[in-house]
């Protein structure tokens, strides 16, 4: 009887190759889909959080950066939620600017630590986020300089 063309060793390679594609796709997926370019384009309603972004100290970083979990497990259901809610505001046509909901602030909140841990775990908080002092180190200062009682409100 004729064996088999097919050898084990071969469909195993291919296997595993393919199986690294798909991986190597669905990293890239989840890069593009965290940074500035894919989230301005889609969403019209996120064109003043790009534009202020961009002349940010921070401008290097992906949006999701900040604004997603960092952990893969807590990353996907909150980025499929916001993502969705995001696409149905886009759609509704809602008023910009947006204002940030408590989970994402808390979310934000826990990455500007995990990112400057260093600088920041000796410091005792006098508030509730980071970003209630450093309004601007994403986007712009949200009270204009006349009405402000601090620099960087
Ligand atoms: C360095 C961290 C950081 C990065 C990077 C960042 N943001 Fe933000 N973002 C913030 C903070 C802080 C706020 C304000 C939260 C508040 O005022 O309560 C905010 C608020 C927002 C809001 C309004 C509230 C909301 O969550 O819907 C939008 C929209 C937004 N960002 C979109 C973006 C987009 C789009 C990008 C990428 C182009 C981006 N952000 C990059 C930190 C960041
Ligand atoms: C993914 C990591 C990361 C996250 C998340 C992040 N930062 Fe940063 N941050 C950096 C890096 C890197 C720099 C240095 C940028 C530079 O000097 O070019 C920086 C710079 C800064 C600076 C100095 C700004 C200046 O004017 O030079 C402050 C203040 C700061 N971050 C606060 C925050 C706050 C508040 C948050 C949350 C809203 C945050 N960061 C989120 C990485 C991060
Ligand atoms: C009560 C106001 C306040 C709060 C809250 C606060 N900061 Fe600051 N932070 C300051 C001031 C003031 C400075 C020194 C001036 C500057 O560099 O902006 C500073 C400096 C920094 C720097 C160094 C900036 C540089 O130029 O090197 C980083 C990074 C930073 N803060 C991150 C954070 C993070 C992360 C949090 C949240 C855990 C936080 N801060 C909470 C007021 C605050």
């Amino acid at each position: 009887m004729e064996k088999s063309k097919v050898r084990p060793w071969k469909l195993l390679t291919a296997g595993a190759v393919l199986g690294a594609a798909l991986i190597l796709a669905a990293i890239a997926g989840m890069r593009f889909s965290d940074s500035r370019p894919f989230c301005s384009s889609i969403c019209h309603v996120m064109e003043q959080a790009a534009v202020t972004h961009v002349n940010s100290p921070h401008a290097d970083l992906a949006c999701n950066e900040c604004h997603a979990p960092h952990d893969i497990v807590a990353k996907l259901p909150f980025k499929a939620k916001e993502g969705l809610r995001d696409f149905a505001d886009n759609i509704r046509g809602i008023d910009v600017p947006l204002r940030a909901g408590l989970e994402t602030r808390t979310v934000v909140n826990n990455n500007c630590i995990s990112c400057h841990r260093n600088t920041v775990q000796n410091v005792m908080m006098a508030k509730e986020y980071c970003f209630d002092c450093h309004r601007s180190v994403a986007h712009q200062k949200k009270t204009p300089v006349s009405f402000r009682e601090a620099a960087d409100e």
